[in-house]
């Protein structure tokens, strides 16, 4: 799969695509992410906040990975299913939900762009229907840290313009690219 994201980003109504640069992954990125985080057939990889599913997408088509999209927004979820459905993407599943609701213990690997970020950032929001909250930012990144902290080693995580709040110190930097904004971890014990 080698696609422009001003091509990839048409699938998007106008809305979504206005938000592409800022807020989705682009594919470049997430197919380093999935190659790296699906190097086994089947691998299951959780995406931390899906948006509008691109790198879930991405990653499907990509590789051979069965991808799943947690994203707390219903209208962004409801958008990826229908893109997956039309394009016969089979190996992906989104699901609307709160991360804080999502037991890691069923995925292999995670991938994670910044999702909590909007709790602390207002100056580019994806939408207005979730009121900005510092403690929120904080509370998620706990929840997700506690959560990698109990996988098994040799787990593999992606981040991608994280400020590392969510990775606990059991996971090793094995990797970066995109001068240090994409970082590549494995969980050491
Ligand atoms: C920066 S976007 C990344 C989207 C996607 N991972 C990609 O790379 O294309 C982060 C997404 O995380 C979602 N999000 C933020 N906090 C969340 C939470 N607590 N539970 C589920 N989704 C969340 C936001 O609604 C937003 O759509």
């Amino acid at each position: 799969m080698d696609v422009k994201d001003a091509v990839f980003n048409k699938i998007y109504p106008p809305c979504i695509q206005a938000a592409a640069e800022r807020h989705w992954t682009p594919v470049a990125v997430a197919k380093l992410a999935a190659e790296y985080l699906a190097e086994k057939p089947g691998k299951k990889v959780l995406d931390i906040g899906a948006g509008a599913g691109k790198f879930c997408l991405v990653g499907a088509a990509s590789t051979n990975g069965f991808f799943y999209g947690v994203e707390q927004r219903a209208s962004l979820t409801k958008i990826s299913r229908k893109i997956a459905e039309k394009h016969d993407i089979t190996n992906v599943e989104f699901i609307n939900s709160n991360i804080n609701k999502i037991n890691f213990s069923n995925y292999e690997a995670f991938y994670f762009f910044n999702s909590f970020f909007e709790n602390i950032d207002t100056s580019s929001p994806i939408d207005h229907t979730i009121l900005p909250d510092s403690y929120l930012y904080h509370t998620y990144s706990d929840y997700v840290k506690e959560q990698l902290y109990k996988t098994p080693v040799g787990t593999r995580l992606v981040t991608y313009w994280s400020k590392w709040d969510e990775i606990p110190g059991n996971f090793e930097l094995v990797d970066s690219a995109c001068n240090g904004f994409l970082s590549f971890w494995e969980k050491a014990s």
